[in-house]
């Protein structure tokens, strides 16, 4: 059977000042089906999303729906339509509960609309999660939740409507990979209830395994539409980005015989997910830190870095014991902080991305407490340069970056301030392959001049790929370490999934 076109999008043009995003446009989608779209960072994806949702006007081209010219008012209006869509960055209310979140701007009301009808929403909420097979209290403050669990609550809401077309902006970016499934069988769901789909990612094998079509846009442009099963990955990566890129895992530990050791964790303990962990770093060494997102891995680095407190343990930089309360402490010893959660930890988003990018160095540009605005000038080009990032001046605010470029700005943060002891946690969650590949040449780079690199991450090719040596967490616990010389995903995933037995559990609370 033919699949019918419910939307078409044609020759769409936008611009921003001085950014041509779409240069003309055309994509097109079946009823039923999951259309994935991937470009480089600031190939324009979201730009082509916010446009069909109505968030902004496009200057020219039209939008065919269901065989009607469409003009999207904004994203209420498009929800209203049976268009919704699911942000790169989450879009929610951190105070309030769950359900309130879901139904925000429906909500349920008693006696002639005088009360809110709470019962209801909360019953309302949890047919919902069943139907989702989603597991969350829809009673819980949304704050409370972890990324992935948030972005579930946000896809709940969208399916809530009478819904069309779902737009996934890289949904998949700080999902564990039980959670992944979990979304990609809601996907398969929808799907054959009618329901199409587009669907941002980086992650290509996520594309094969999820997909039925591909569209991928280069520079604002398009590059190529193919049906998935008859493409391969490196076909996808060449209409990407027009060149080669090897993905290789390291051979073995590059780091020097001798090489002192720079920071020693010893028997670190801050709340649940950090439990007497202990652990060295060498100068010039990549530490990977692998595990399932919840292991405990960033409580760990927030820890050391003074952003959560310590419950005890001791921490010493190039040998000396060091006392860290605070992340200005952290800084003052020569520690950087690549946060997971750009937006909420990583990046003041009002501001420009040269002002960004000086954040933590503030005093190495000023004098008598004027900003030296030539120096800046020259240190954010260089790095804008250095990393590539995407953007039409230094003054642009980065609000306006794409999630990939906002991504850069915050490394460029950190490698201006020159810090010895980096920790980098998810570093290229939504970075595209060649991006990515840049990323891995600077902390290799960074790694051949003596810094030291805590790298976490949840992508065990990535872990392969960067590490001298491995650092494995599940639960809260150190449960492995591994050389790289001869390690493997299997590996890693044992250790991974090592959780305490009802015996050592026991054993471990009676110390
Ligand atoms: N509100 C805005 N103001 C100015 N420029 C913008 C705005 N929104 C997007 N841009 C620019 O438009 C271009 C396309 O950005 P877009 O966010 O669509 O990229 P993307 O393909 O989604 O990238 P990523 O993979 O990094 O998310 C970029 O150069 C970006 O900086
Ligand atoms: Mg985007």
């Amino acid at each position: 059977m033919a699949q019918k076109e419910i939307l078409s999008m044609k020759n769409i043009q936008k611009s921003f000042s001085g950014v041509h995003a779409l240069k003309g446009v055309h994509f097109d989608l079946l009823q039923g089906e999951i259309h994935a779209l991937v470009g480089e960072n600031g190939a324009g994806k979201s730009t082509l999303m916010n446009v069909l949702t109505g968030i902004h006007p496009k200057d020219s081209g039209e939008i065919y729906y269901y065989d009607r010219l469409l003009n999207p008012r904004g994203p209420k209006h498009a929800m209203e339509l049976g268009i919704g869509i699911i942000h790169q960055e989450l879009n929610m209310m951190d105070h309030l509960t769950v359900a309130q979140n879901i139904f925000i701007g429906r909500e349920f009301t008693k006696q002639k609309g005088l009360f809110l009808d709470e019962k209801t929403l909360y019953r309302e909420t949890e047919t919902l999660f069943k139907r989702l097979n989603v597991n969350i209290d829809p009673t819980e403050t949304l704050g409370k939740l972890t990324i992935g669990k948030q972005q579930m609550v946000e896809i709940a809401r969208a399916v809530s409507h009478d819904l069309r077309i779902l737009i996934l902006d890289e949904p998949t970016a700080a999902l564990s990979n039980q959670e992944i499934n979990d979304l990609f069988n809601i996907m398969r769901d929808l799907a054959s209830k009618g329901v199409a789909m587009i669907h941002i990612s980086h992650r290509l094998e996520e594309i094969a395994q999820i997909t039925d079509r591909v569209t991928v846009l280069r520079d604002g442009a398009n590059a190529g539409s193919r049906v998935t099963k008859e493409v391969d990955r490196q076909e996808i990566i060449n209409m990407m980005v027009g060149r080669v890129i090897y993905e290789q895992p390291k051979q073995e530990s590059t780091v020097k015989k001798n090489a002192p050791v720079v920071l020693k964790v010893t028997n670190l303990n801050a709340g649940k997910m950090v439990q007497n962990v202990s652990f060295d770093l060498k100068q010039g060494e990549i530490l990977g830190f692998a595990g399932l997102i919840g292991a405990g891995r960033t409580e760990t680095a927030r820890a050391i870095f003074g952003a959560d407190k310590v419950l005890s343990g001791s921490i010493q930089i190039k040998g000396r014991p060091v006392l860290i309360k605070t992340p200005e402490d952290a800084v003052n010893h020569g520690l950087g902080y690549l946060s997971e959660d750009r937006k909420r930890y990583g990046l003041a988003i009002r501001m420009s991305v040269a002002d960004n990018m000086i954040l933590a160095t503030m005093e190495q540009f000023q004098k008598r407490l004027l900003i030296n605005a030539k120096k800046v000038q020259q240190e954010a080009d260089a790095y804008i340069q250095k990393l590539s990032i995407k953007t039409p001046s230094i003054n642009q605010l980065v609000r306006n970056l794409s999630g990939g470029n906002q991504q850069k700005v915050v490394i460029a943060k950190w490698l201006i301030k020159n810090c010895d002891i980096l920790i980098f946690d998810e570093p290229t969650r939504g970075i595209d392959v060649g991006a990515k590949s840049e990323i891995y040449t600077l902390m290799n780079e960074l790694a051949d001049q003596g810094k030291s690199i805590i790298m976490i991450s949840s992508e065990l090719p990535e872990i392969l790929r960067m590490s001298d040596r491995i650092i494995v967490m599940c639960e809260g616990r150190i449960t492995g370490e591994l050389d790289i010389k001869g390690a493997t995903q299997e590996e890693i995933i044992k250790y991974a999934t090592m959780r305490k037995t009802g015996a050592q559990a026991y054993a471990d609370s009676a110390e």
